[in-house]
């Protein structure tokens, strides 16, 4: 039978995991999908940056390659808003199915992308954007669409873990624990995204979307970093038998008008005996509570190569069984349920 083939943008840490894993995987992912995996192409802006890559797959004309006929499926793993969103759009359109780790991008711009992708009658799938390897936004779209969410707490972002994690064990001071996270290579070498909020509010704001069926973007959360927790705010929060985490918090909220949801990630402290107080390194933990499932807690790693690579290779199989059954789907999502509130009026 003739392969799936599949254009890959980006060829960094996930996208050379991606890469690799499908190469190794080949047989089994042909018997798992019905037919042959293959990659058709690989779009990198310095194309003598990736001596690892075949000559022949690459190319720096990304939009040639996600057009291209002999393309069925595109996964992205460049990051940002553009060109990744230009690209994803003309993929949609030209009726691919995408699979994308971009957390900025569905983050801001999910509600368009998946009216596009319903139009089209093809799948957008985005595992590896929130929390990494861990199976999360799967259950909340498809296991959990039969519940009622109420709260989905957690940490998503492995950096500022590590961090207050560090400050906690060895008593170190913010500055000197990031120089630890950056030296491991946990953090970016601008660490921002990371320290102030931005990457776990732009998790936040799919999560809640997905878990409240709500058009929520990262500018409706509410965020504060962890740059000024001191020292000291670690170890008082320890005296009292409590634990310095950053929190990504997504809940329904009632009230006078009906129901609203409420997104907001902000250093919390937690009673050392809750099951998130216990997460440390750069792992990652997402805690559920739904009406009739009650708790759930998913946890694992959220970050680097190989565990993302995971998530986009699941999301891959799932878009290319679809694409074998002439088939989309998780379906339309809906968007419009709950509005979104600003967190002051909480
Ligand atoms: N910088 C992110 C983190 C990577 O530390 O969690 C994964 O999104």
């Amino acid at each position: 039978t003739a392969p799936l083939r599949v254009a890959l943008l980006g060829c960094g840490t996930v996208g050379g995991a991606v890469l690799r894993l499908v190469g190794e995987q080949a047989a089994d992912l042909a018997a798992r999908v019905g037919r042959p995996v293959e990659v058709a192409g690989v779009a990198v802006r310095r194309p003598d940056r990736h001596p690892e890559v075949p000559a022949e797959l690459l190319t720096t004309d990304a939009l040639g390659l996600v057009t291209r006929d002999d393309v069925d499926l595109v996964v992205e793993v460049i990051g940002g808003i553009e060109p990744a969103r230009s690209l994803i759009q003309a993929a949609i359109e030209a009726g691919k199915s995408v699979v994308s780790a971009n957390k900025a991008l569905l983050a801001e711009d999910g509600v368009a992308l998946h009216a596009a992708a319903a139009k089209a009658g093809v799948d957008l799938y985005y595992e590896a954007s929130v929390a990494g390897a861990i199976p999360l936004l799967r259950p909340l779209r498809e296991s959990l669409a039969g519940d009622q969410i109420r709260r989905v707490v957690g940490i998503v972002n492995g950096t500022t873990n590590y961090i207050l994690s560090r400050m906690a064990e060895t008593g170190a001071g913010f500055s000197e624990a990031l120089a630890e996270a950056t030296e491991l290579g946990y953090a970016e070498a601008d660490p921002t995204a990371d320290v102030d909020g931005f990457d776990a509010a732009a998790k936040a704001a799919i999560l809640a979307s997905l878990a409240f069926h709500s058009a929520v973007t990262a500018s409706d959360v509410h965020r504060e970093g962890i740059s000024a927790v001191t020292a000291t705010d670690v170890a008082r929060a320890a005296e009292i038998g409590c634990t310095v985490k950053l929190l990504a918090i997504c809940e329904r909220v009632g009230g006078p008008d009906g129901e609203s949801v409420a997104v907001r990630v902000h250093p919390a402290m937690i009673p050392t005996g809750h099951p998130l107080a216990a997460v440390g390194g750069a792992f990652n933990a997402v805690f559920v509570e739904a009406e009739a499932a009650g708790q759930l807690m998913f946890y694992g790693q959220g970050a680097g190569g190989e565990p993302t690579a995971s998530a986009v290779l699941g999301d891959l199989v799932a878009v290319a069984r679809n694409r074998v059954a002439g088939a989309a789907g998780a379906g339309p999502t809906a968007y419009a349920e709950l509005p979104t509130r600003p967190i002051a009026e909480t």
